[in-house]
């Protein structure tokens, strides 16, 4: 039977690095040590990441490394090993003496954290590395976790965007997706955030949940631009191999995903996107969408190649050009940390070239390149560089060229995942993400 390219079939579409994951190897973890013992570009920004793998529950599409069962011990171990991670790290000439512009808290939820955990965990990595200079600290919540304490103790804490894992405004939906938390929790959660005066606070939605209907996705739109947070996040759902929607479509022989179909999640999005700039909202790459002047320092560095210390189980870092990725299973992680070492278990050094392409196909997520951006950084004409795929991607309809830049449409813009394979190497098309 021929395939249609737009069901929603198993697998990752979102590229959120360069090279693919599959080809970093252990092999090259060496050369983790000599990037540390360089020092730094003294114009290259740091972030921080720091990763908290633990949920209530595993929501039925995610896809994420998290963990479901660990106890208050196992938890207390995590957070003196990240705390011991970084220590390592803040010593070596690549990081020593540097701060932090940014720090993000990642997960699985960060917000699974009790206010205890939370300030035991702040002030044990702000011993090693402070980031009493950093103009964003960004953390992730799942909303049925945030009690009054907890959200004003993390504005006490210097957080200034506070992510809500709002997804769908359903009761009915986020039960059916096995969500933790409960609509009623959104409001609550988001009231008193508000109250406690946050600089930023961001809802992520999914276009294409289990149980996703026209009616109700106009509802979610409507109900998100009533609560009117500075930043609005509309993902794609995709359904990647280690989600429980892909094992049960295996277990009963389905080879399409219970969820709408690429085109009409396109089409939600886009629909999303217009009413939210009716609303005043500027959309700021292919996922977000954003009150007039609101920064996201993390992507936005990130994309123009900051160096990023990634802390945790399974933790991606980026810096002095290479990749580093940690032992993506608790134990391991755990052992390496107590027995004196650095938890790296594949890592990737980037030629000039690399980089290159990297910082291009991440920015063209925003949806619009400055060229000038790469002739001043790399030395290269970009027009030059992707000569081909620029041509084809124009006559395609979905990008147009000026001498200073590169944008792509609306059509472009939500597609552009899958057109971003276009610039990678040859090698490293049809890659593996995972
Ligand atoms: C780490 S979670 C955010 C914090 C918290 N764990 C939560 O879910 O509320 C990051 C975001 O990824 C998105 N996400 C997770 N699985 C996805 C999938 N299969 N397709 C698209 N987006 C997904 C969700 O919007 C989620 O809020
Ligand atoms: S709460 Fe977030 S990280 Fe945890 S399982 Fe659900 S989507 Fe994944």
């Amino acid at each position: 039977m021929a395939t249609n390219a737009e069901e929603t079939t198993v697998g990752n579409y979102f590229v959120a690095n360069y090279p693919p994951f599959s080809f970093w190897r252990p092999e090259q973890v060496p050369l983790a040590g000599q990037v540390l013992d360089r020092e730094a570009a003294p114009e290259t920004p740091l972030g921080l990441y720091v990763h908290i793998p633990f949920c209530r529950k595993r929501c039925d599409f995610c896809y994420f490394r998290v963990y479901t069962d660990k106890d208050a011990a196992a938890v207390r171990r995590y957070l003196d090993a990240v705390v011991a991670e970084v220590a390592m790290y803040a010593q070596r000439p690549a990081l020593r003496g540097r701060k932090p512009l940014f720090v993000y808290f990642g997960g699985g939820t960060p917000s699974y954290l009790s206010a205890e955990q939370l300030r035991y965990l702040f002030d044990g990595l702000q011993e090693h590395l402070s980031w009493d200079a950093a103009a964003e600290i960004a953390f992730e919540c799942e909303p049925g976790t945030l009690q009054e304490k907890k959200i004003r103790t993390l504005r006490e804490l210097g957080v200034t965007r506070l992510s809500l894992g709002v997804e769908n405004f359903d009761p009915d939906i986020l039960a059916l997706n096995n969500r933790a938390h409960r609509a009623k929790e959104i409001y609550a959660a988001y009231a008193t955030a508000r109250e406690v005066g946050f600089p930023q606070i961001n809802v992520d939605l999914i276009a294409g949940m289990v149980g996703e209907t026209e009616a109700n996705w106009q509802d979610c739109i409507a109900k998100v631009k009533e609560l009117a947070p500075e930043a609005i996040t509309l993902y794609q759902m995709e359904i990647p191999f280690n989600t429980t929607v892909y094992q049960r479509m295996k277990d009963g022989g389905e080879r399409v995903a219970p969820v709408a179909d690429w085109a009409t999640k396109r089409r939600w999005v886009d629909e999303g996107f217009r009413e939210l700039e009716g609303a005043g909202y500027v959309v700021g790459s292919a996922y977000t969408a954003a009150k007039p002047n609101t920064r996201f320092l993390y992507r936005d560095e990130l994309w123009r190649g900051a160096d990023m210390l990634g802390l945790g189980v399974a933790s991606f870092s980026h810096i002095g050009g290479g990749h580093f990725q940690n032992e993506d299973n608790f134990e391991p992680y755990l052992q390496a940390v107590e027995g004196g070492g650095l938890p790296i278990h594949r890592a990737l050094e980037l030629s000039a070239d690399e980089q290159l392409i990297r910082e291009f196909v991440l920015q063209l997520k925003l949806g619009r390149i400055e060229t000038s951006y790469f002739s001043d950084k790399f030395g290269v004409d970009v027009h030059q560089r992707f000569r081909e795929p620029l041509a084809q991607l124009e006559s395609d309809g979905v990008l147009s060229a000026t001498n200073d830049t590169l944008e792509l449409s609306r059509d472009g813009l939500l597609n552009v995942d899958r057109l971003l394979p276009y610039f990678f190497l040859d090698v490293h098309r049809d890659a593996r993400y995972a």
